[in-house]
């Protein structure tokens, strides 16, 4: 297929057709709507001339639109499907803020393999997926979509992402087509409000979140969905500076970029655009190629492009971009890729769903070892026959379909009644799990919250189980960090669940019994309170770093703690592992991490040795700690283990003031442990350019 001679052979309202994305409903089919819905006027001619189509839910309805379409276009350029496939298609995994938790970018990159085998057999040809937004804030909803609070984490998870759904470069073998989103900073919405300003320094907006956006690109993702938020008070779907300059020229993306879902009019609200028209003209200067369901570009390209307002040029180069995605994908070769439904469909994708519960479920607290739970005890809680544990986002996941909490725990389940319960059923035993926390409409967009504690009930359940002597195990679900503060010291055991996904009940009663060990770490930190928020461990030492000598003038509250409550890599195991012998030793572009880990415990487990640097004296402030390296290993029971791995030298580079990366000379303290705070230091310098031994 020459594309050159199939873009000449197409007429201006065919061109822009290419760049109209429509949803499922105006081709008279259940579609899922994932944003705001106007009574558009579609006319057949336009039905028959857009590009693409969002949140068709099945192979069989996908395949007749794509046949229809095909016999009605006057041109035969086939439809791409797409839809939100985050964290799994039918069969659900934990949410990606609970997958990240596991700190294996192999596990990741296997669910999502595996979520795109289901999905092509779902008439999905592109997700919006991975998003690779840093999360800062827990108020903010769509922090249960993100790899959490930590850039490096988030851009080694990123790129797992894109390689299991799309098995590297886009070609005619990729289940999937990968669109990361969004581009860029949507975490930092004002107070964790949804859609709100975002306001950053270019500086910092180099160094800690285009890192994760350009590890997409470099892994082969050849579509970027553009932010709703603002940059420099530009929204970023009318930022040319942003998505020509800094995404296309910049981090070197030839692919596709798609406005998020009706953010092209949006810029009417946002008062930069006067009109749909005007947006249009915004959108595609700053090359939006494709408009997600706003119809700016479906009712004004053309007249902008007869005006001689918009150059066609600027149309040929988007519709070329979309045709050669379209190409390389193998769409020409095939219109129907993913759209033939496979009746005996049977891979067992469950299975690894179970996999990354089991190594996604945070054990927080388990004190005088509580846990494994062998002993007398009864279930309770909401959660406990809800099966309502798939979190927000979860595609054409049934929740009828997941097995619940109950199921696994049978007579030991006490008939869910709120805090209204008799204590009378708990009698005959001294230890109580409750399965408690968020529901799924508690979090995902446009959920966002003032206040992240636990409900007044759950809270109740504990202290009146605890007054009457139990020991209390709370095992919570949320699609974001919670304040735990009030159950924290009445509780015996705590497990942060996320939203674990289909095979929630599965993987917790293993973990619980002792069948499974945990192993996840907390890849986002919990607040003491909300009014912390946001709150995060690779923070800076500011002029008055807080100094438990010193009582006031230092940076601190009067009322709390600086620290969360739980922070970042925090999570427990079974086992009892010690760190030690930890060097660090140069050796030319990375630095050789080697330490020894000895399992003093009769439990199989795995373990993430991370490596955080701190830049002892730089040209522009920087965290006191940032995880640059890490490994997840196995040890076996009372075993004792030597490993090694690397440190890249590029990772202790900063972007300065001139927004230029660049290798300072100095010293680096890196501190490599099991968790943030447990650390065993080390030093290197760096002295034009050459790492060196202190
Ligand atoms: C939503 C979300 C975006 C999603 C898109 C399509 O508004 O912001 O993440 O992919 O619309 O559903």
């Amino acid at each position: 297929m020459d594309l050159n001679e199939l873009l000449s052979s197409l007429t201006l309202e065919e061109k822009v057709g290419q760049l109209v994305q429509l949803a499922g409903v105006y081709y008279d089919t259940s579609s899922e709507i994932t944003g705001p819905l106007a009574n558009f006027e579609i006319t057949d001619t336009q039905k028959y001339t857009a590009g693409s189509i969002i949140g068709v839910s099945s192979a069989k309805e996908a395949y007749n639109i794509q046949k229809e379409y095909l016999e009605k276009s006057s041109h035969k350029i086939p439809l791409l499907f797409m839809a939100d496939v985050i964290h799994g298609s039918k069969t659900i995994f934990p949410i990606p803020l609970g997958a990240s938790s596991s700190f294996n970018p192999s596990l990741i990159e296997k669910m999502a393999k595996y979520s795109a085998i289901e999905a092509a057999n779902m008439g999905v040809q592109v997700t919006f997926s991975p998003m690779a937004d840093l999360a800062r804030d827990a108020r903010w909803g769509r922090n249960m979509e993100t790899n959490g609070e930590d850039p490096y984490l988030n851009k080694v998870l990123t790129s797992s992402y894109v390689r299991g759904y799309q098995g590297g470069e886009l070609s005619s073998d990729s289940l999937l087509i990968s669109c990361v989103k969004h581009f860029a900073a949507y975490g930092l919405v004002d107070a964790g409000r949804e859609y709100n300003t975002v306001d950053l320094s270019k500086r910092l907006l180099l160094e800690q979140h285009y890192p994760a956006y350009e590890s997409a690109i470099k892994s082969g993702s050849k579509m970027v969905m553009s932010a709703f938020n603002t940059i420099d008070s530009v929204p970023v779907t009318a930022n040319k500076k942003v998505l020509d300059d800094d995404l296309r020229n910049m981090l070197g993306f030839d692919g596709v970029v798609i406005s998020d879902w009706a953010a092209i009019t949006e810029l009417i609200n946002h008062r930069v655009a006067m009109d749909s028209k005007d947006s249009a003209k915004l959108s595609i200067d700053a090359t939006v190629d494709i408009d997600m369901m706003s119809m700016a570009y479906k009712d004004h390209l053309v007249e902008l492009v007869n005006e001689g307002v918009v150059s066609m040029e600027l149309i040929d180069n988007s519709v070329k971009r979309i045709l050669e995605i379209k190409k390389a994908y193998g769409l020409f070769d095939n219109p129907f890729k993913n759209l033939e439904f496979d009746e005996n469909f049977n891979v067992d994708i469950n299975q690894v769903a179970k996999e990354v519960a089991l190594e996604s479920i945070v054990l927080l607290k388990n004190k005088n070892n509580i846990l494994p739970m062998t002993k007398n005890y009864k279930v309770y809680g909401k959660h406990v026959s809800s099966s309502d544990y798939h979190g927000p986002w979860s595609w054409q996941g049934d929740i009828n379909d997941t097995k619940s909490i109950e199921s696994k725990f049978g007579d030991k389940v006490v008939e869910y009644r709120g805090s209204d319960f008799d204590l009378q059923f708990f009698s005959d035993v001294d230890n109580v799990i409750l399965f408690i926390g968020e529901t799924s409409f508690e979090s995902g967009e446009a959920k966002s919250k003032t206040d992240i504690r636990l409900s007044k009930t759950d809270v109740e359940i504990i202290k009146k189980l605890k007054f009457a002597g139990k020991n209390v195990v709370a095992c919570i679900f949320a699609g974001r960090p919670l304040d735990l503060s009030e159950i924290n010291d009445l509780c015996d055991g705590i497990i942060y669940a996320w939203f674990p996904g289909s095979e929630a009940a599965s993987a917790i009663y293993d973990l619980i019994t002792g069948v499974s060990n945990f192993s996840a770490k907390l890849s986002m930190s919990l607040p003491r309170t909300t009014g912390q928020c946001p709150i995060y461990y690779n923070d800076y030492p500011t002029g008055r770093p807080f100094d438990k000598a010193i009582d006031t003038y230092v940076s601190k509250y009067i009322d709390t703690l600086n620290s969360p409550l739980y922070t970042f890599s925090d999570g427990l195991t079974y086992s009892n592992v010690t760190i030690t012998d930890a060097t660090a030793k140069p050796n030319k572009d990375h630095i050789v991490i080697t330490c020894n880990l000895e399992n003093h415990s009769d439990y199989d487990c795995m373990e993430v040795i991370q490596v955080y640097v701190k830049d002892c004296i730089s040209t522009v402030i920087k965290p006191e700690r940032e995880l640059k390296a890490f490994k997840k290993v196995r040890i076996a029971k009372n075993t004792k283990s030597t490993f090694e791995f690397n440190l890249n030298l590029e990772e202790l580079k900063l972007v300065n003031n001139n927004e230029q990366w660049i290798l300072e000379d100095g010293d680096f303290e890196l501190y490599i442990g099991l968790n943030v705070n447990n650390v065993i230091k080390q030093k290197v310098g760096v002295i034009n350019g050459i790492c060196i031994n202190k």
